[in-house]
């Protein structure tokens, strides 16, 4: 007896020992950390006593040597508090609060002779996030990843922001339905998508945006993914449980680790205001300062471009001739042109005169160099070759022109997907851009990964991304990628990978239409893991224009396309329609000229993923405001405070809005200007159309 009631003693004492309580800053959110039975870690997450995550497991399994996944004990539990703040060189913010409590804990398994792990969690006022750690020690050096097994056990069966989970693609469009829903929606939602790779078992992608039944907004991703792969979430839609499902490579093999070494960070961002989600910047917080000593040449860019000419039914192609059986290496200038390339000299020109006279920084141009008669699908490893260019694109020529009217233009490599001509050529290709007097590179990733065998997410890939930004930071290059893997906040160690796709974007209004609703759930999802090349700015919306007959439309009024520069946060940011449908309407095309594209400060004023958002900014170094405002396929009355502005002064504000009969798909390019004059104190109620916007510049009187 007295021997069992010692035993008892001893477990319950070893229970209250290896539980771990922290709270955010504000005490708010409560993290608790313990070991369950058998050693296996757990972890628990709530809000003002709110459930969010309830107890949940971590955990690594391996290919190699034992698991990380239990028979652990408690080693050493360190706990410290950060106050901080950083400026970042470009953001939505001139300065970014760093303040949380952390805990990390060092876990020994005693069975494999002492090996141990650490995980670090930091606790923030706007949500967690918490790391695997693996410290250079005798027992553990290298070991590959079979996967990682971190739960998160959610509260209850929440409306969730979804696309199915691919590891290769994140092009696909929003479902919004409940948890236990997903099963029965996802045939549906998993739509056709080049190069797509749906994952076999239930899961979704992050950022995964949730809302609870009882008003808790929930947002699932990841920070600083660096060697390693990305994450989707299995689903388990009966006890509404996620868990990580990393993007394996050719052989099934999740990631190759040595260490010291660590996972990126599991983000959760919490708050009973939707508002805040979009004003988190925890995942920014978690991303390593950039260890560039010189970023003077980082600069924010607004562009246009030889671009939605290609995507605009019939108007022209990137590719010079018709042939489709061309292989690097021949004489290109031999072919047959086929009479509708769009980089040609003159078309150029005329876009960089259009560039110069309205205040843009660069011209994209696509298709100029050789390659693009039979880029698309072929799986082809050696398509192009970054250097040479269409006998019709003359780069010397362009680009002293380009210099002599004070704009740059903007390099495009297509990969088509195959990584390793690119890795092979990018030396040669920047050098090139350098003598050429390039600085930025939008590069594209579609089709089928080269390596064979690799996908867009998997972690050679992540790797290959990182090493471009880094290859082009030495050129002093700034980098514009597409179809890469998600962002994770890497803008902030990485800032001249300046901007990303990686989601369903403008190009795609072309090619079926996005949901009206589809901008008012990208802040919450995608963006959540940093800036958006989402090429917004489209004025001609009926694209029956161009096509006559044809019933192809942009689904939003001219307007939200406006609001779009506001809403749509990016530093690089294209005004993506053709120059000539910008001449036609002069007045609403002021507000793209005058749109700042760096901030000072950010003012989250009203929104809820996939009905609304309100985001007002103040520009960079100026006394000027800017306010955008997007609705879904419903009219809405927008409730715009003006008290972001400083007290006493007065201001003139131009207000673009939807005209009366306006909406998306019926008189979308009705609108007025009108100027106000207003001060903190106005409140203004605005009504959007369906489908529409409204954009709002704000100057001292
Ligand atoms: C897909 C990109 O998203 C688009 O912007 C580009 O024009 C094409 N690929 C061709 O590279
Ligand atoms: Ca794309």
């Amino acid at each position: 007896m007295r021997t069992l009631l010692f035993t008892l003693l001893i477990i319950s004492c070893s229970v209250t020992i290896q539980a771990q309580v922290i709270t955010s800053p504000n005490g708010n959110l409560s993290l608790k950390f313990e070991l369950a039975a058998n050693g296996i870690p757990t972890y628990q997450l709530s809000f003002k006593q709110k459930p969010v995550i309830k107890p949940s497991t971590l955990g690594i399994e391996t290919v190699d040597v034992a698991s990380f996944s239990g028979g652990f004990t408690i080693g050493k539990s360190e706990q410290k508090t950060v106050n901080d703040a950083w400026n970042p060189i470009m953001g939505e913010q001139k300065t970014i609060r760093n303040n949380y409590n952390q805990l990390l804990v060092t876990l020994i398994q005693k069975a494999e002779k002492d090996r141990f792990i650490q995980i670090r969690f930091r606790l923030f006022n706007d949500g967690l996030g918490f790391r695997y750690e693996f410290p250079k020690q005798e027992n553990l050096k290298y070991f590959i990843i079979k996967e990682e097994n971190t739960q998160f056990n959610l509260a209850g069966d929440h409306k969730t922001f979804w696309i199915p989970g691919d590891y290769d693609t994140n092009e696909y469009a929003y479902t919004t339905s409940k948890l236990s829903e997903i099963p029965g929606l996802m045939k549906k939602a998993t739509i056709d998508v080049h190069a797509q790779y749906p994952i076999k078992t239930l899961a979704i992608q992050t950022p995964s945006m949730m809302k609870s039944a009882d008003g808790l907004y929930i947002n699932i991703h990841e920070a600083a993914l660096i060697n390693y792969p990305a994450m989707s979430l299995n689903l388990d839609a009966v006890n509404f449980k996620l868990s990580s499902h990393l993007t394996p490579d050719g052989l099934g093999n999740k990631g190759y680790m040595q260490t010291d070494t660590h996972t990126p960070w599991r983000t959760i961002v919490v708050s009973d205001k939707a508002t805040e989600i979009l004003a988190s910047k925890l995942i920014l917080n978690l991303n390593e300062p950039t260890a560039y000593k010189d970023v003077s040449w980082i600069k924010p860019v607004k562009y246009i471009g030889v671009w939605w000419e290609y995507f605009v039914a019939g108007k022209s192609s990137w590719a010079y001739s018709s042939e489709n059986n061309v292989k690097m290496g021949d004489d290109f200038s031999k072919l047959k042109p086929n009479g509708r390339h769009g980089a040609t000299n003159e078309n150029v020109k005329k876009h960089i005169d259009f560039a110069s006279a309205n205040g843009f920084d660069a011209v994209l141009v696509e298709g100029w160099n050789v390659g693009w008669e039979d880029w698309f699908g072929n799986w082809k490893e050696n398509v192009f070759d970054y250097v040479t260019p269409y006998p019709d694109f003359n780069v010397k020529e362009l680009n002293s022109y380009a210099k002599l009217k004070g704009v740059k233009i903007m390099m495009h490599h297509e990969t088509s997907g195959s990584a390793t001509n690119y890795e092979r050529r990018l030396d040669t290709a920047f050098k090139f851009m350098v003598e050429n007097g390039y600085n930025a590179v939008k590069t594209g990733y579609v089709g089928k990964i080269i390596p064979r065998g690799e996908h867009h997410d998997s972690q050679w890939m992540v790797n290959h991304y990182i090493h471009v930004a880094e290859k082009a930071a030495e050129h002093k290059i700034m980098v514009n990628s597409h179809e890469a893997v998600r962002p994770t906040g890497l803008n902030r160690t990485y800032p001249n990978w300046i901007a990303q796709e990686s989601a369903r974007g403008t190009e795609f209004e072309a090619m079926g239409g996005l949901a009206p609703e589809h901008a008012t759930i990208l802040p919450f999802t995608r963006l959540m893991g940093g800036p958006m090349d989402y090429t917004p700015g489209i004025f001609q919306t009926d694209l029956s224009y161009y096509n006559p007959g044809g019933n192809q439309r942009v689904n939003t009024t001219l307007v939200k396309q406006l609001a779009y520069y506001v809403t749509m946060y990016s530093p690089l940011q294209m005004a993506a329609d053709l120059p000539e449908n910008y001449l036609r309407f002069p007045d609403a095309f002021q507000f793209i000229k005058d749109v700042a594209v760096d901030w000072d400060d950010t003012y989250i004023l009203e929104a809820e993923p996939g009905d609304y958002i309100t985001i007002a900014r103040k520009a960079k170094n100026k006394n000027e405001w800017f306010v955008g405002g997007i609705t879904d396929e419903n009219t809405r009355e927008a409730n715009l405070n003006f008290n972001f502005l400083p007290t006493g002064k007065k201001y003139i504000a131009t207000i673009y809005a939807d005209g009366k009969d306006a909406s998306w798909n019926k008189m979308p390019q009705s609108y007025t200007v009108k100027k106000l004059t207003v001060n903190s104190k106005t409140r203004l109620k605005q009504r959007l159309a369906a489908g529409g916007g409204v954009a709002i510049s704000i100057r001292l009187l």
